[in-house]
């Protein structure tokens, strides 16, 4: 009940939304493409059903960082994925970026594929078609198989590599047919980062002061660099094999996803311009330098030395030019500043190579939500566009975290998508090779860190319900009314 009189306050309150003309979806390229996005393990549940095992995405919910909450049943998408895309389909979503679980598919990582996975998945994709959506799909969202982490320490071996491309190979076997576009990894350099040196996100190793709960089982000063460079070799196998196997029939493409940063100098001192430089190679170049040109930046080379893999000839002419677009996901700026003092603080630390610190000033602390910068998006668009020569890019996430029971009236949300929404716009008009845009997320799903306590969903759902009962928010009604060509601006 209190949904519906909820539902009638937003109704009532979005006509005003979309009073002034700036700009609709007619203005976009055809083929450009609206979404929105969740992942595997943040809204399936069903975590052990059907015989899906555990990922190390459960290993660290159930880790206790999340306060008690767990993915195991989520926003139980498994089993209401039919009311789900039928709420896309009202809402006249285009696109839907999901990610499929290894281990639902593949439950020991390798070898016999679940028939049950393989239902589950072809049955989303299909009536995702069927209601005229075009599926969006990640093979990796933080949650590979734990199996594979007891095995042999997952990404910091490279026998990763085979397991993940066989691993995509059947999917791309399996549900090329329907998909055609692919992205190996998500927010790559977060993963490595947040998970192999903070220790705050799977699979939780570090050994450094950053860490958390018992995760002193790493070495951030080694691993970070080793799982980045598997990954990069898993992403171009894999990509490769579908070049050679798949796309002349299926004429797909396969990508890579980065958490995109806004740097600007915090000074314009030529030590925070060179450490904003600096920064762009360590959280952008690490992994689009050896996608685009071959090879690691030149001040990663420098600064790492011996603990930054080196990639052979046959490598690098296997990772260059693997990625048929680089996608990016993007929620706030930061400002770098020259800080060589972290290098003595903290020797052996992975944040000391780079040097700089991350300055937050841009972010108003005291609130909970993130500042909405457009200018920002725009600006790594075309810091993409000049670095790396045009790649096709997508915004593969971008969107508001609010407290999740704040209010369906989320107008932040509201002036987030308008105003990222209108940035990728000039940013298109400005030459940038953007195909499309997806907000994240659909629902509000299990945060990493967070657990249920924000909600970036257009719709809420009711953890309180049985039925876990879908609401929109007023986003979700801005957001269709832009998708069915109203007109939108601030
Ligand atoms: C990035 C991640 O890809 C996603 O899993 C997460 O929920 C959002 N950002 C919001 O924090």
């Amino acid at each position: 009940k209190l949904c519906r009189f909820l539902l009638f306050m937003v109704s009532f309150r979005v006509g005003q939304v979309s009073g002034a003309d700036k700009y609709s979806r007619h203005d976009f390229p055809p083929g450009f493409v609206f979404g929105a996005g969740t992942s595997a393990y943040q809204v399936e549940g069903a975590a052990e059903e059907d015989g899906r095992t555990p990922s190390i995405f459960d290993t660290y919910a159930h880790s206790g960082i999340t306060r008690g909450a767990n993915g195991d049943v989520a926003c139980d998408q498994y089993h209401k994925y039919k009311e789900d895309v039928q709420l896309m389909a009202e809402m006249g979503l285009e696109a839907y970026r999901f990610s499929i679980s290894w281990s639902r598919l593949i439950p020991n990582g390798r070898g016999q594929v679940n028939p049950k996975g393989l239902q589950y998945y072809n049955n989303l994709i299909n009536e995702l078609i069927s209601h005229g959506i075009e599926p969006h799909v990640t093979l990796h969202h933080s949650d590979h198989p734990q199996a594979l982490e007891d095995e042999y320490g997952g990404w910091i071996s490279r026998r990763v590599v085979r397991d993940f491309t066989a691993y995509a190979d059947v999917c791309f076997r399996e549900f090329g047919d329907r998909v055609r576009h692919w992205t190996t990894f998500n927010e790559a350099n977060v993963f490595v980062q947040v998970g192999y040196d903070y220790g705050l996100m799977p699979p939780q190793r570090c050994s450094s002061p950053f860490g958390i709960l018992d995760c002193q089982k790493g070495n951030s000063s080694t691993e970070p660099y080793l799982a980045a460079h598997n990954i990069l070799l898993g992403h171009a196998s894999a990509a490769r094999l579908y070049q050679k196997k798949y796309r002349h029939k299926q004429k797909g493409y396969v990508g890579l996803n980065l958490l995109g940063f806004h740097f600007t100098p915090f000074t314009n001192t030529t030590e925070d311009i060179v450490a904003t430089q600096r920064a762009n190679d360590f959280y952008h170049g690490w992994f689009a330098d050896p996608l685009i040109y071959g090879d690691y930046p030149e001040t990663m080379k420098k600064i790492v030395g011996s603990r930054l893999p080196s990639f052979d000839q046959i490598e690098s002419r296997l990772v260059k030019g693997s990625a048929d677009f680089l996608a990016i996901n993007f929620y706030f700026a930061e400002k770098v500043k020259d800080s060589p003092q972290s290098l003595e603080i903290q020797p052996k630390d992975y944040k000391a190579d780079i040097a700089v610190e991350l300055d937050f000033s841009v972010i108003n602390t005291t609130q909970f939500e993130y500042p909405v910068n457009p200018w920002a998006l725009q600006g790594i668009l075309e810091y993409f566009k000049q670095k790396y020569g045009n790649p096709p890019m997508y915004i593969h996430e971008n969107g508001q975290r609010m407290q999740r029971n704040s209010s369906l009236e989320d107008w932040p949300r509201v002036k987030c998508l308008q105003g990222y929404i209108g940035a990728v716009l000039d940013s298109l008009r400005n030459g940038s090779d953007v195909r499309g845009y997806f907000t994240w997320s659909l629902l509000d799903v299990f945060e990493l860190l967070d657990g249920y306590n924000s909600g970036f969903g257009l719709y809420y759902v009711d953890l309180d319900d049985p039925d876990l009962k879908r609401c929109p928010k007023l986003s979700a009604r801005w957001y269709s009314h832009f998708l069915k060509g109203g007109s939108q601006g601030p």
